[in-house]
Parts: structure tokens; C-alpha cells; sequence
């Protein structure tokens, strides 16, 4: 049996690696392909080495394009991997143009596909990821969902009931195996020299940093919030467009903002873990937030992560300045409504969700379930 794992971006490799690390525990036959869509150190290598990945077989150094171009490079590259490698089974993650082009190629090739975090939809089809999450789900033949509301997504579309599997989410496993690491390795609370009650931020989504009204809003709020430490690990895309727009200095200039280079996975947990509250508009950080205990404020409208916000643990705040301030001033001078967004149950599951697919992929396999067939 032979499993072909892959991967695209940071937060593939973050929510791959458990279940990179199971296969390999358990002696099965794997291949690493990088479609080399984020190549910075900062966004690939450095995850590499925190979460002592080997090194990925084949890259294809996809590196950044229009969304058309990048698939259609990333299509031709895997499709040639695949053909030679004949894997049994192929496994995605989550919603980036690695999973729509992985998904489209094996499909075509007739090779099953197992898609990590399957099912998840916010029901905004200008999101590419949006587009990616749905397109991949029509070539995916194992589902593997997070929660059992994501399960009822599929079963909305027509999935048979058996092709899912509600494992929870392999960011709970990641987080759980490298918190204990990342509390003895990092140093990253003394190097930043952090003090008071901190809001760590990130926010690299299309739809906030591409369109500069928005990101005008959003900048606007940032420097108002008042009695926190904003630490903003910059996203790649984000400076860029920060820089263009001329607001990168705002934020730079002003004394309660640390913008930082991204950080590693082992100081990112550290970082979490020691915010008062975290603002994003990321995916996983809405995720790992209910699984760390510290509130999030999410800066978009909609989110595919609906359990959190109804677990309560999440605020969706959009991106307007007034909504934003005056979200923070209330989660910070409610006591009760701080403490029961802490105190959210996690809906993500118990950090077992890597084992729970191998055995689902290996079940599927004994009992020749792995074909695809007319
Ligand atoms: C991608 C995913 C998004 C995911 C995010 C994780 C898609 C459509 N988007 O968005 O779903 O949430 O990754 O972080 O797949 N850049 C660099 N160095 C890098 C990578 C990117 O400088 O290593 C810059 C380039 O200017 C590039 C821009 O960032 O044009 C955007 O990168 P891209 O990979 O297209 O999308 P992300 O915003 O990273
Ligand atoms: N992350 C990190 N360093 C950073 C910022 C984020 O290690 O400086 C991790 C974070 O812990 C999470 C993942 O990156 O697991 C989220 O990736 P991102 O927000 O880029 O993508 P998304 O989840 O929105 O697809």
C-alpha cells in the first residue's frame, strides 16, 4: 500500500504532519509531494524542521501566479509524480489550489482520493477556497470530516453515509503533540521581550488584504485598540499589499504594534497560548484558539468553522473599524463573556483524528475498497 501525501502551504504541512507521522510510525509506503506554492523559509522549511518532517519527495516549485496558472503548473507536475509513483490512495488537505489540483489529477488518473478536513463550507463562492473545498469534494472518494455538522454538508450534497468519517481535526492532534515540545524549545516570549496582555494577530485572507478599503478598516482599528500588545507575524501576501496601499509604516511606527516576520510552528503555539485574545482571519487559527482556550475574534463575515462561534469560543467581527473596537472593548471589560469564550468546549475533537483516517485508509484498502470503478 502506498499513500501519496500532498501538501502546498504552511498550514498543510501543520495539519499533514500527524498523519505524515502515523503512516511512517506504522510502516506504510509513503511519498511527500510539495507543490512549492508558499517557498519562502518562513512559510515551508522552517515547518519542516519544527515538526521533524523528513524532506518532501518532489517539489514542484509551483511558486506564485495567477490561480489559473498555478493550477494548471501544479496539475502537470503532480499528474507526471502520480503516473510513475501509482499510489493506491491520494490524500489532500483542506482547501488550497494544491487540493483542487491534487483532487482533479488523481480523480482523472482514477486514483482514490482522501481529502483531510473535507466538507467544510461558508457558502461564499467568492472565496477560492470556497471553490477549491467543493471541487475537491466531487473527486474525493474518502471523506474525512471534523465534526458532525461538516458530515451533514456532504450528506446535504448526496455523500453516502459510509464514504464519512468523522475523525475531528488533525489541528487538534498537531497542537496536542507539540505544545509540551514548544514549551521547553521556545524562547520566543523572551526574544520578542512581550509584556502586558497581549492580542496576537494574523491576516492574510484575499478578500481583507487584497481589497484596500477593507484593509484600510482593519489597519484603522489596529491602531485605536487601546491596554494590548498587537503582535502581527506578517503574512507574505499582507506586506506586500500593506506596502502597496502605503499603510505598512502606520503599523510599523506605532508603539503598541510588534509586526514580526512569520514565525515557526513551535513559537506560534507559545505565542497563542500566552494571548489575552487572538484576532485573525485565518482557518486554523479559528481552530487552534477553541483548542488552546483563548478567545478569537474573526475578522471576516462568514466562516466554513461555524462550531466555533456556536460553541462560543468565536466572534465574527468583519472587518469594519467601529464593529472591530468596539468587539475588543467588550470582550475585555465582560468578565463572564471572556471567561465563557475560554471555557468553549472544543468541537474538534480529542487529538485523535490521524489515527482514526490511517485506520479508515487501511480499512478501505483490506476490503478493496479503494478503486474507483464505473
Ligand atoms: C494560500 C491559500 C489560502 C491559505 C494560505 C495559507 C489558495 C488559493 N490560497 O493563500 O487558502 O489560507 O495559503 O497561508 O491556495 N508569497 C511569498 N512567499 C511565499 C508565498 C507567498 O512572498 O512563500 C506572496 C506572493 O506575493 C504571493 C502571495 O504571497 O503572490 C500570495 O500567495 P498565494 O500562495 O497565492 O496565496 P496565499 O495568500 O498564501
Ligand atoms: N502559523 C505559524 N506561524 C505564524 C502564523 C501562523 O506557525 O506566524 C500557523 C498557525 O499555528 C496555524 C497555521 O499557521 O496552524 C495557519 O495558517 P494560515 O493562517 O496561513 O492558513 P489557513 O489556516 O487560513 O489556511
Amino acid at each position: 500500500m502506498k499513500i501519496a501525501f500532498i501538501i502546498g502551504t504552511r498550514p498543510e504541512i501543520i495539519k499533514m504532519s500527524p498523519l505524515i507521522d502515523e503512516v511512517d510510525k506504522r510502516g506504510i509506503d509513503y511519498i511527500l509531494i510539495h507543490t512549492g506554492q508558499h517557498y519562502d523559509y518562513e512559510m515551508s522549511q522552517q515547518f519542516f524542521l519544527d515538526l521533524e518532517l523528513r524532506e518532501p519527495d518532489y517539489n514542484i516549485g509551483v511558486g506564485s501566479d495567477s490561480h489559473g496558472k498555478q493550477t494548471a503548473v501544479m496539475m502537470d507536475g503532480i499528474e507526471e509524480v502520480l503516473v510513475n509513483e501509482k499510489p493506491d490512495i491520494v490524500l489532500v488537505q483542506g482547501d488550497t489550489n494544491a487540493v483542487l489540483a491534487g483532487a482533479l489529477v488523481a480523480a482523472k488518473l482514477h486514483i482514490p482520493v482522501g481529502h483531510v478536513e473535507a466538507g467544510l463550507r461558508s457558502y461564499d463562492k467568492t472565496m477560492p477556497e470556497e471553490i477549491n473545498r467543493m471541487v475537491a469534494d466531487v473527486c474525493t472518494s474518502l471523506f474525512f470530516v471534523p465534526t458532525e455538522e461538516t458530515a451533514l454538508n456532504l450528506l446535504f450534497e448526496g455523500i453516502n453515509r459510509e464514504d464519512i468519517f468523522i475523525t475531528g481535526n488533525t489541528v487538534v492532534d498537531a497542537c496536542y503533540r507539540n505544545l509540551k515540545i514548544a514549551a521547553k524549545n521556545s524562547r520566543i516570549m523572551s526574544q520578542l521581550e512581550l509584556e502586558g496582555d497581549l492580542l496576537s494577530l494574523t491576516l492574510h485572507r484575499a478578500e481583507n488584504v487584497d481589497d484596500r478599503q477593507r484593509l484600510e478598516n482593519i489597519v484603522e482599528a489596529l491602531l485605536k485598540i487601546k491596554g494590548l500588545t498587537i503582535v502581527f507575524p506578517v503574512h507574505p501576501r499582507t506586506v506586500k499589499t500593506l506596502k502597496n496601499f502605503g499603510m505598512y509604516s502606520l503599523l510599523e511606527e506605532a508603539p503598541h504594534i510588534k509586526m514580526i516576520k512569520p514565525i515557526g510552528y513551535l513559537d506560534f503555539l507559545i505565542l497563542e497560548s500566552n494571548s489575552k485574545l487572538l484576532m485573525t482571519d485565518s482557518g486554523g487559527i479559528q481552530e487552534e484558539a477553541i483548542t488552546l482556550d483563548v478567545p478569537c475574534l474573526t475578522l471576516r463575515y462568514n466562516t466554513e468553522r461555524p462550531e466555533t462561534v456556536e460553541a462560543g469560543g468565536n466572534i465574527l467581527v468583519g472587518s469594519r473599524t467601529e464593529k472591530i473596537l468596539e468587539s475588543v472593548s467588550k470582550i475585555l471589560e465582560d468578565e463572564d463573556l471572556y471567561r465563557g469564550m475560554k471555557e468553549a468546549p472544543n468541537p474538534y475533537g480529542d487529538g485523535t483524528a490521524s489515527k482514526q483516517i490511517v485506520d479508515a485508509i487501511l480499512n478501505a484498502y483490506t476490503q478493496g475498497k479503494l478503486e474507483i470503478k464505473p
